[in-house]
């Protein structure tokens, strides 16, 4: 049996754990599912439908297979894929590689290629594979190889999420056991502080992330406003300023994008970034390059990141990660735009998705605090 699974970009979907905890059932997935379509977002992009933890009966059934919490999800698991692929989108589950799940119920590990063979069953299209109860004499990078050849040989493309949290330096490693994408940190919580101390440990780690494995920088909490019944994730809530700024910086930065808000109750303003267009394209741009990070003089604060894309444009974002306004300014020589070029950039708003037209030598837009801007830029010629 082959598997040809390929992601030819980060994956975008929805995912249970941030808002719903082990609060989950088959009404929830469902409506969530018909919201997906019905407003917009399988349509932007977010195909796939992901069950976190807590999906499961506390213990293995005589056979020592995986069941469905028979309150939580009466008609199982199969059920529940089935409605999802019947709506167009694609179905993700969650297991462990250790040998209970971070919330206790039957991880996979020594059951790793009969629990493949079984989600192949149900029809799963991803797993989430957490880290959780790992006997500590196996080192992670055999389990989730492990993991990888079991859905390999299981008969059906499903996509290898490792929840690593980045320990044992699992960036250089990851991608040689198979895994599509890597959780590089530990788990979001819904507040700037989290956002900005994620995005700032994995800037140095851009360079392994791309096509066929990708940094997985955990779930967007955009749209949470400090609800949600996981007490682990809802500690406050951010402004939508620092969920925009959230959302640029996981796509600029190449990875997934797994809302993880109800989007059944989701405002205008929360549609509005996670449907971004531009940001969108330059997140699935098909080279996948990360960007690199420029800083800005006198201000450690704020920066800008620089992606080359794959049609020869450029997406820049000025950051302000600091408390107050500031201006994160940008000289084109410190891109390689050299006077001599006789060369300028034109620039096009991915936020509000309007023109500015050409910019010369500089550009030093005011930025919002904890704010950004972000822009996809053309090289144009510009003879004095
Ligand atoms: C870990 C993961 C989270 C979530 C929980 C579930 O903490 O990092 O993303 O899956 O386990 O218990």
């Amino acid at each position: 049996m082959d598997n040809r699974m390929m992601l030819s970009a980060p994956p975008m979907g929805w995912n249970s754990w941030n808002t719903f905890f082990d609060q989950i059932n088959e009404e929830l997935v469902m409506e969530t599912a018909d919201t997906m379509v019905r407003e917009g977002l399988l349509a932007a992009g977010y195909q796939y439908l992901i069950i976190d933890d807590c999906w499961a009966t506390r213990q293995r059934d005589a056979k020592g297979a995986l069941t469905a919490d028979p309150v939580k999800f009466p008609h199982g698991i199969k059920a529940m894929a089935d409605y999802v692929h019947g709506k167009g989108l694609k179905f993700g589950l969650y297991s462990c590689c250790g040998t209970r799940t971070c919330a206790n119920y039957p991880g996979s590990f020594d059951h790793e290629f009969s629990d493949a063979a079984q989600f192949a069953r149900w029809g799963v299209d991803y797993l989430k594979y957490d880290n959780c109860f790992r006997p500590n004499t196996v080192p992670s990078s055999l389990l989730y190889r492990r993991m990888s050849m079991a859905l390999r040989s299981c008969g059906r493309d499903i996509v290898l999420a490792a929840c690593q949290w980045g320990t044992e330096d699992v960036h250089q490693w990851i991608r040689s056991s198979g895994a599509h994408t890597f959780r590089s940190t530990p788990d979001i919580q819904d507040s700037w502080r989290s956002i900005a101390s994620i995005a700032t440990s994995q800037m140095e780690k851009q360079a392994y992330s791309g096509p066929g494995c990708y940094n997985d920088m955990d779930m967007l909490v955009v749209g949470m406003y400090g609800k949600g019944l996981n007490p682990e994730t809802s500690v406050g809530g951010c402004t939508d300023e620092e969920y925009q700024t959230h959302f640029a910086l996981w796509a600029m930065m190449g990875s997934p994008l797994i809302i993880g808000c109800d989007i059944r109750t989701m405002t205008d303003k929360t549609k509005e970034i996670l449907t971004n267009r531009d940001l969108i394209a330059i997140n699935q741009d098909p080279e996948c390059r990360g960007p690199y990070r420029l800083s800005v003089y006198g201000n450690p604060d704020a920066f800008v990141l620089v992606k080359s894309l794959s049609n020869g444009e450029y997406a820049i974002g000025f950051f302000n990660f600091s408390d107050v306004a500031a201006r994160v300014s940008l000289n084109f020589w410190d891109m390689g735009l050299s006077v001599s070029s006789e060369c300028a950039l034109r620039f096009h708003d991915c936020i509000s998705h309007e023109e500015l037209g050409v910019q010369r030598e500089i550009f030093a837009p005011t930025v919002a605090a904890h704010g950004c801007q972000v822009y996809r830029c053309r090289i144009v010629e510009d003879h004095p």
